[in-house]
């Protein structure tokens, strides 16, 4: 029999969770008009919200918190980090900030204007907001195939080469501070980029003269998919393959609650200064002196540990396999499901799941507030309510998916607590025809308003 594969590492340490009655999730999402992020956790008992900031660290990232340096300028734990980014991707310049979207915010603050346009796929929305936020566009220019939500492609994260090239030709170069390429690509569901789909990016944007940026959040989980996905790089080794991966990159943003397995934490690299130079300045200004900016000696000594540890096979494997496994038992009783499954992340496509909904009545979020009811799980939204409304017209925008994403955290939860997702989903599954309203908002804010925005049930 072959030894199948398993975890490599064993629970030291654990934290209680509580499970609820249905009538106390009935009142808790009423009071929390009808948006997950106004719960309590100890209201949750399965928490699929994010898997950013939400892993597991390991003996030795505790360990290097306490060995963290908290000098304020030159810290031991900065040069550390520097060093291990340095020896992963090859970058020199790094300037390290709170979080991911901080070190957007430092990054277009330096290089974005009004009237730019940075094309990518199907940018994060807090990427496309603090675009947008600059008065600057965000085009999408995904693969088509991406869209398909039953279509079976290795990598549904590429960027398509004739909408790329077509944006570079139709506009001045100076208006294109960057191209973003996301690694792996939420917004389409976890889905990763080719090598050499990168390559051929990099390639067109030398020819036009611009930068390539990755966000590279789940870079790890990519370079996984490259492993086993394309040819050529079975041989290779998960560090090689990051290696190579940032040749094809200009700079990168970083939210290290992601790939590099801490709670806290962002970064900002780049291959030569002139970015970087350009960054420092708004760096000090928003987040702190350059070899700290926004994170604790502690955290940052942790990070250099994580990044490591993201980039072993074993531990990518396992994680993999465990959301593979999800997704799996999802299939096994015909619930819509994205395909391939994600790096992160299963997506249940809602318009498929609730087909008595309107849009307007937004199936996913009710989906996710089903899902909240049935047995106290959370999952997030990624339908027209995280899209927001067009900033030029007001409208309501209704993106090509509507999805519900099962988030899995890293190195957290058993494959027993996935059984009871899948069981709370098969229960939703089989009344699906008895739903048959949504939900309609009674507030909302301007930009980013899943996270503040109130809804009600429609009676
Ligand atoms: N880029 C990507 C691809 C992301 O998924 C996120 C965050 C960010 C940038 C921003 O990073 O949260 O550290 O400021 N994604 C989280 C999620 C919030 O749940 O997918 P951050």
């Amino acid at each position: 029999m072959k030894i199948p594969y398993a975890e490599p590492y064993k629970i030291k340490m654990v934290e209680s969770i509580r499970s609820s009655s249905k009538e106390e999730r009935q009142n808790w999402i009423k009071d929390a008009k009808y948006n997950i992020f106004n719960l309590r956790s100890e209201q949750v008992f399965i928490d699929l919200l994010t898997d950013s900031g939400t892993g597991a660290m390991s003996d030795l990232q505790w360990a290097a918190i306490m060995a963290g340096d908290e000098s304020y300028a030159g810290s031991k734990s900065f040069y550390k980090l520097k060093d291990n980014i340095q020896q992963l991707t090859g970058f020199k310049f790094i300037l390290p900030t709170h979080q991911g979207r901080a070190a957007e915010n430092v990054l277009f603050s330096a290089v974005v204007k009004e009237g730019d346009i940075v094309p990518g796929n199907a940018h994060f929305d807090t990427t496309k907001g603090h675009i947008e936020f600059r008065k600057a566009k965000a085009l999408d220019c995904t693969v088509d195939k991406a869209y398909d939500t039953e279509l079976i492609d290795s990598f549904k994260g590429n960027i398509d080469l004739d909408k790329l090239e077509t944006v570079l030709k139709n506009n001045p170069c100076e208006k294109i501070p960057m191209i973003i390429v996301t690694l792996t690509c939420n917004t389409t569901g976890g889905q990763p980029v080719s090598m050499q789909n990168m390559k051929d990016v990099y390639n067109l944007a030398q020819e036009y003269g611009i930068k390539v940026v990755f966000d590279s959040a789940r870079f790890a989980e990519n370079a996984y998919f490259i492993k086993i996905r394309e040819n050529g790089y079975g041989g290779k080794s998960i560090k090689e393959i990051v290696r190579e991966m940032y040749q094809y990159a200009d700079g990168m943003t970083m939210s290290s609650k992601k790939d590099g397995i801490v709670n806290i934490g962002g970064f900002l690299a780049f291959k030569d200064r002139e970015w970087y130079d350009l960054a420092t300045t708004f760096n000090i200004m928003f987040e702190g002196y350059l070899t700290y900016g926004g994170m604790a000696g502690r955290d940052m000594n942790a990070l250099a540990q994580g990044l490591m540890e993201s980039t072993e096979f074993n531990y990518l494997e396992s994680r993999i396999k465990q959301v593979a496994y999800l997704g799996e038992q999802l299939t096994k009783y015909s619930i819509p499901v994205l395909k391939p499954y994600g790096g992160h992340a299963i997506f249940l496509n809602a318009t498929k799941f609730l087909q008595n909904l309107p849009r307007e009545e937004f199936p996913a979020q009710t989906l996710v507030i089903e899902l909240y009811l049935e047995a106290g799980i959370r999952s997030a939204e990624i339908g027209a309510i995280m899209a927001d409304r067009d900033p030029d017209t007001r409208k309501n925008r209704y993106p090509e998916l509507e999805l519900v994403r099962l988030a899995i955290p890293r190195r957290v939860y058993t494959n027993n607590h996935i059984d009871v997702v899948v069981a709370a989903l098969k229960n939703i599954y089989d009344r699906k025809d008895s739903i048959k309203k949504g939900l309609r908002i009674t507030k909302e804010a301007e930009i980013l308003r899943h996270f503040t925005v109130e809804l009600e049930k429609i009676c």
